[in-house]
């Protein structure tokens, strides 16, 4: 199987096909996400909280983000790697350069930043220097304490009027591919429409071009009460492969997310 570039999910968005991503922080996972023949892999500052047992994203730092996306590098045959940059590590344009090579040195073939128009120069200067872009936007983790809680973003039409301008925005200025965390099917509909570029949801409804999930959370192993938008895939399965591929079945037949992972 060929290595899958952004070129290939664009064509995989321009003809309807869902694309299938999940969160993986080392070569033995990753290699079985390439088995279930998931696209992308998201090295996610997740990472703080499943793997570290941190209780948010914020400590995480650019040496683990290198660190993981080596390892997940070294388990990839074919799936497109995108790596998180870290809280703080994109404060100015020079320091956004410096941390997104690393990341790219180190396995990246785009990297993610979470937040709105303040990044739009920031996502332009990248582009220009061959560093692809996804913006993140909507519940955006590393704002945590900002906005008080792990809540649905976009719910007044102003919030999701002005969740749609800085999705436009952040593609004129270059971004590749745009995530929404935790928004009403409403505007990821309406995102996924407006913009041209694959839009990537989590929370977002069933008609972003692909779907995202935490890994430790689709197979069940993380503790505590799971979010809306998670399904544990290792309720029905036998074995981690079997729910892997479930995953990828039922996003691409698109049967997940069902309603009940949904916001209205
Ligand atoms: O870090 C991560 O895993 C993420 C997903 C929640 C989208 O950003």
């Amino acid at each position: 199987m060929a290595q899958t570039t952004l070129h290939t999910l664009s064509s995989m968005q321009q003809r309807g096909e869902k694309i299938t991503c999940l969160t993986s922080y080392d070569a033995t996972f990753t290699h079985w996400l390439n088995a279930a023949g998931v696209d992308m892999i998201l090295v996610g500052d997740s990472l703080g909280m499943v793997l570290q047992g941190l209780d948010s994203t914020l400590p995480v730092d650019i040496e683990d983000m290198v660190y993981h996306t080596h390892c997940v590098k070294a388990g990839n045959q074919n799936c497109l790697i995108m790596a998180d940059m870290p809280f703080m590590t994109y404060r100015t344009i020079e320091q956004a350069m410096t941390n997104a090579t690393a990341l790219m040195q180190a396995g990246a073939q785009i990297i993610k930043l979470e937040g709105g128009i303040w990044l739009q120069d920031t996502v332009a200067k990248l582009y220009e220097q061959g560093i692809p872009v996804c913006a993140h936007l909507g519940l955006t983790p590393q704002a945590i304490n900002k906005l008080g809680g792990y809540r649905v973003q976009g719910r007044t039409p102003e919030q999701a009027q002005n969740m749609l301008d800085e999705a436009l925005a952040l593609e004129a200025a270059g971004a590749s591919m745009i995530l929404l965390e935790c928004v009403p099917t409403s505007v990821g509909k309406a995102i996924t429409e407006a913009t041209s570029v694959p839009v990537i949801g989590i929370g977002a409804g069933p008609y972003t071009d692909a779907q995202v999930l935490v890994l430790h959370d689709m197979l069940g192993l993380s503790p505590g009460k799971q979010t809306r938008f998670v399904k544990n895939f290792m309720a029905q399965e036998n074995t981690i492969q079997d729910a892997l591929a479930a995953y990828v079945r039922e996003v691409k037949n698109q049967t997940f997310p069902a309603s009940e992972h949904c916001f209205e």
